[in-house]
């Protein structure tokens, strides 16, 4: 059952033709989204050990996130791309963690739906990628990644389900889903996910 709610804005049309003239640099980025991704679920572990009904299903998020960074790592070698040095922060899971709520109790909630909402975004952008290539091989592999990261999507805002009533977790995910059009709307178009 679907539990999110859908990105209000879709991606622009440019950010699509950068990510396509420059699908190296995009590979590279998407690597790091991965590590970040698998740490994230990681991080839910480490600050909320006392939520212990969600830890199975973080644990297992990170595992599939650490093999979705294994994955992008084996295309990148068999295509000769190496590694490059980490760029720090990404903007746009900055400009929305800045946005959350500094109580531990709504800030658990908000980091959820943040997750929630930056899955959401994942498989759009995947969606749009796979849709755009005409390698078989990465059509599947993005049309894959699209499938998890929806999968993903549902999975955080379930788990917000589970510690919070309906109607708080779907007016802050409202809330959330606006905020995310501002950010992803604002950013500078870079051959990245975000
Ligand atoms: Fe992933
Ligand atoms: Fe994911």
């Amino acid at each position: 059952m679907k539990l999110n709610i859908d990105i209000a804005v879709a991606s622009k049309p440019e950010w699509l033709d950068a990510v396509m003239n420059d699908f190296n640099a995009f590979l590279r980025d998407h690597l790091d989204c991965e590590r970040k991704a698998s740490a994230m679920a990681m991080s839910f572990v480490a600050k909320y050990p006392d939520r212990v009904e969600i830890i199975p299903e973080l644990i297992e998020t990170a595992i599939e996130e650490l093999e979705h960074f294994q994955q992008v790592y084996q295309l990148m070698a068999s295509r000769g791309i190496e590694l490059t040095h980490s760029i720090g922060e990404d903007p746009y899971v900055k400009a929305l963690i800045k946005r959350c709520h500094s109580g531990r109790t709504e800030r658990f909630l908000d980091r959820l739906l943040v997750a929630s909402v930056v899955e959401t975004r994942g498989a759009e952008r995947f969606r749009l990628v796979a849709e755009a290539q005409s390698e078989t091989e990465l059509h599947r592999f993005y049309k894959n990644l699209w499938t998890s990261e929806a999968k993903h999507g549902h999975l955080f805002a379930k788990m917000a389900l589970l510690y919070f009533d309906e109607k708080t977790v779907y007016s802050r995910l409202r809330w959330w889903v606006k905020q995310e059009a501002e950010v992803i709307d604002n950013l500078a178009i870079r051959p990245a996910l975000h």
